[in-house]
């Protein structure tokens, strides 16, 4: 297998959304704006809350994406305009189709808030394809137990299998456009080949540890990105401590990205009338 070279590494910068929650926002950022499909990619945590003390995001719209959340730590309470509600809990994937829109809050489940605790997990925003943008908004909500975890044969590498596949097992997420996300470990010295389409963009997250991707080493909160010049990318731990991270790839759009915060059309006017369609409330409104 031919192996892609990694074009830049990068820090993610600390930040804070929502109503104070801590994160790193890996992208969009001024050294990657997106990574077409990928438009988003925030780390949230691990925040280490006192009672009383854990934030989430109130009530906001989204139009025309994904918004992928996997929850390590904590618990995200789930609500949105159209009656949906559920929580989130650690080692779940919510995968939300938002198509044509809703309104939804993202915020602290009961006990976390209450007891207080850890929040850590993440949030990848993946685009729709133009005939995919008004879909009726769907959800995949995955619990733990769903989520295949797959061991390589020396038992030095585990992959959980959100999306896509790897080690001859698929993930159970159905997506409009090809995509992996696996969250992979690696032990010290282990080493890790995955076969990606030569067509698609692939980046790395490394959570924890320092991981080697092509010669280049990249370690915590630093997001290393891939060039296509080959047919898959190989991940080595060379380090004394174990390596976590999130391994991305998508296939990509290739249609002209409009994006106004939790909008993402193709068109100014396609913006505008999500606006108009928020503040009429045709996108439900959630009390
Ligand atoms: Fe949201």
């Amino acid at each position: 297998m031919t192996l892609r070279s990694v074009t830049k590494v990068f820090t993610a910068a600390p930040s804070r959304d929502g109503d104070g929650v801590d994160l790193r926002r890996a992208f969009p950022a001024a050294d990657l704006k997106d990574l077409d499909p990928f438009l988003l990619l925030d780390h949230l945590g691990p925040t280490p809350l006192g009672p009383g003390e854990a934030r989430g995001f109130p009530p906001h719209p989204h139009r025309g994406f994904e918004t992928v959340t996997y929850l390590l730590e904590g618990e995200i309470e789930h609500r949105d305009s159209w009656g949906n509600h559920g929580t989130i809990r650690p080692g779940d994937v919510q995968w939300m189709t938002a198509g044509s829109g809703l309104v939804h809050s993202e915020l602290p489940g009961e006990t976390l808030l209450r007891e207080g605790g850890t929040l850590h997990g993440f949030q990848l925003w993946v685009n729709l394809p133009k005939l995919d943008k008004m879909t009726p908004p769907r959800y995949q909500d995955t619990p733990a137990a769903s989520i295949p975890v797959v061991r390589n044969a020396e038992g030095t590498v585990s992959a959980k299998v959100v999306a896509g596949e790897t080690l001859g097992v698929k993930g159970v997420i159905d997506t409009r456009i090809p995509i992996l996300y696996l969250h992979l470990t690696l032990q010290p010295g282990a080493r890790f080949e995955q076969a990606i389409p030569k067509t698609s963009n692939a980046l790395v997250y490394v959570i924890e540890g320092a991981g080697q991707f092509d010669e280049i080493e990249a370690s915590a909160h630093q997001v290393a990105v891939f060039d296509r010049g080959g047919e898959g990318v190989r991940i080595a731990n060379p380090g004394p401590s174990r390596v976590s991270l999130l391994l991305l790839a998508g296939e990509p759009i290739g249609q002209p990205v409009a994006r106004y915060g939790p909008f993402v059309m193709n068109s100014k006017e396609e913006l505008l009338q999500a606006v108009d369609d928020y503040q009429q409330g045709r996108m439900g409104v959630l009390g």
